[in-house]
């Protein structure tokens, strides 16, 4: 079928879409919902079979919803309707949640049911559950509804659709959410923080400052007076609640000019008297706390966990993660795991920080050395086997970070975006000149590195850039890799001989410093030379502007030269 994507932008859920429809043959086509008259523009130049929303901030005018079979995806199940589903699931303490695949019509969310799944849910923030449960919810209706339609089988008979159980909820207005220190439980104030994020943040006051906050975590031992900030840790700080205290990493100064920061860089010196708490990096999950770093060792492999939030990587936490992987790297293990975060595996350079910096470009070099310095202490670690274990989507330097390990293994569900080029034409490092030929070959880097669109985990596989693909269930890929570390570990005498010979061969080839320096003088001039690009782009993708187009990347059919296929035009 002839799909056209109409999305707000094109978010994880539209990309993980594009990837499997894609690979399911489906004709696909991007377009941006930027106002009615340039998606009807779209339209003509497409001529879908059907129209797939994914995810939009506005309502598709009529005008095309009555040429075009359009499908929203809504976040809620049968029944539920409303600008804000999933943040009142988590705010409502839901047990179970769905997504509904629902046609337009003349009323919001009220048309005729395609599909719908449910799932159960979990203590989580919205955004961890969207990036999930609802991702993968979405992506089974949506196969579901196509199947239906090829089929020409209509909407799903009113049997086979739940009773409306929620109806028509409107957007959570700031009360509905506001905290209360003096009387909210730790759990209301996660539920309150967790429901609204990434987007748009728990409006509050932190020691005089307005501002959103987002990544709450609760405190085991931490105690104090209600309301107090008690602690500091890395980027977070730790508020004491009524019966315990959380940790909150990430706030967003009010303000039309304010994006998300660590919290100890917007709050700097009204932190002056806060003590600094120090993690134990063997403190395991389930114990609580804040501990982005974490490692933990089962018999001969070591497990290594950097749960960065949205996964994005500056100056302190590529340093930190260096040290902790210098420091698993000098135990008596064999194998180390990189286990990367609950949401993303690593999405790169933390634009946020370095938008934040007095210097952006001084703050990008610092950063991207610091970056390729764990690069290379993972390339050259030739004591040890590492596996990348890419459990949640990565981006940019994210993948090529991977790339480093002996065996990258990818979960079924993951989307990559193995390039730079849509972050201003950004050359990249982390070493990829030298990491990517070795998997691809010179032509397939080539071509990885000027796709631009994202890649699922078996295309990724298909063209080697991962070795292998694991199951898409997070327990049951936990469980895979560990086996995958055993194995490796019984192999390791030989295994690890043909890995020095190897890098021994290399490096006699070209040094791996002749690959940093060449890679550092390109991004050099991304950063300090006359094109302003990669400055733009990374202003515009942290201060989330509008777009106005939809990149050609995206949208085949504003390409110079596109036709509507001939069987199309008969039609027409
Ligand atoms: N630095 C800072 N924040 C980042 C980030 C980065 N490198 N990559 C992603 N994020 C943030 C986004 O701003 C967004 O923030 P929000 O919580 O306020 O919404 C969140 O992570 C999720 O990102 P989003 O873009 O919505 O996720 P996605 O799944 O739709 O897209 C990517 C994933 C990787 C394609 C996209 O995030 C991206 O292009 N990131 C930048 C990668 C990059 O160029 N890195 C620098 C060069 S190494």
């Amino acid at each position: 079928m002839r799909i056209l994507l109409l999305t707000h932008s094109f978010n994880g859920l539209t990309q993980r879409l594009h990837v499997e429809l894609s690979r399911a043959g489906h004709e696909l086509a991007v377009e941006l919902d930027i106002n009615d008259d340039t998606t009807a523009e779209a339209v003509e130049l497409f001529r879908p079979d059907v129209i797939l929303a994914p995810f939009l901030k506005r309502r598709i005018p009529e005008s095309i919803w009555q040429a075009v079979p359009c499908l929203i995806v809504h976040p809620g199940p049968p029944g539920d309707r409303g600008p804000a589903a999933l943040d009142w699931a988590v705010l409502d303490d839901r047990p179970d949640w769905g997504v509904t695949v629902l046609q337009a019509d003349a009323e919001l969310d009220a048309g005729p049911v395609w599909a719908w799944r449910t799932f159960a849910m979990r203590p989580a923030r919205k955004s961890a559950l969207y990036r999930f449960e609802v991702t993968e919810a979405a992506v089974a209706a949506v196969f579901d509804a196509v199947d239906r339609l090829e089929k020409a089988a209509g909407p799903l008979p009113e049997q086979q659709v739940p009773a409306a159980a929620a109806g028509w909820r409107g957007p959570v207005r700031a009360q509905d959410r506001r905290i209360d220190w003096q009387h909210d439980s730790t759990a209301t104030i996660l539920r309150k923080i967790h429901s609204a994020d990434g987007h748009p943040g728990v409006s509050d006051e932190i020691l005089g400052l307005r501002c959103r906050l987002f990544n709450a975590h609760p405190e085991p031992v931490l105690a104090g007076r209600a309301g107090q900030v008690i602690a500091r840790r890395g980027e977070a700080i730790c508020r004491a609640t009524i019966d315990g205290a959380i940790w909150i990493s990430h706030l967003r100064p009010e303000g039309p000019d304010g994006f998300k920061r660590p919290a100890t860089d917007v709050l700097v010196e009204r932190l002056d008297d806060v003590p600094e708490s120090e993690a134990d990096p063997t403190q395991q999950p389930e114990s609580g706390g804040y501990q982005p770093v974490r490692y933990r060792e089962d018999g001969d492999v070591g497990y290594l966990h950097f749960d960065f939030y949205n996964g994005a990587m500056g100056t302190e936490q590529c340093h930190q993660l260096r040290a902790a992987f210098e420091q698993a790297a000098a135990r008596p293990t064999r194998v180390i795991v990189l286990a990367g975060g609950e949401d993303f595996w690593s999405n790169g350079l933390d634009l946020n920080r370095i938008e934040a910096a007095a210097s952006p470009a001084d703050e990008s070099w610092r950063n991207i050395q610091a970056m390729d310095d764990l690069c290379e202490a993972i390339i050259t670690a030739t004591d040890h086997l590492v596996i990348a274990a890419i459990g949640g989507n990565a981006g940019a330097g994210g993948v090529f970070l991977a790339l480093g390990a002996d065996r990258v293994i990818a979960r079924a569900g993951v989307v990559l975006n193995p390039h730079y080029r849509n972050m201003g034409n950004l050359y990249g490092s982390e070493y990829w000149t030298y990491l990517l030929p070795g998997r691809v070959g010179a032509a397939g880097a080539e071509a990885v590195m000027a796709h631009r669109l994202p890649l699922g985990a078996q295309e990724a596989a298909d063209i080697g850039l991962v070795d292998a693909v694991g199951p898409s269930d997070r327990d049951d890929f936990d469980r895979a890799i560990e086996r995958h570390a055993g194995e490796l570990s019984n192999d390791f005498a030989e295994r690890i001989e043909a890995k020095r010979l190897r890098r021994d061969a290399d490096e006699a080839a070209r040094p791996l410093a002749d690959y940093r320096a060449e890679e550092l003088e390109r991004m050099r001039l991304n950063f300090y030379g006359f094109d302003p690009s990669y400055h733009v782009a990374r202003y515009r993708f942290v201060h989330r502007s509008p777009h106005a187009w939809t990149p050609l990347y995206l949208a085949p059919h504003r390409r110079l030269g596109w036709k509507i296929p001939a069987k199309r035009q008969a039609r027409a």
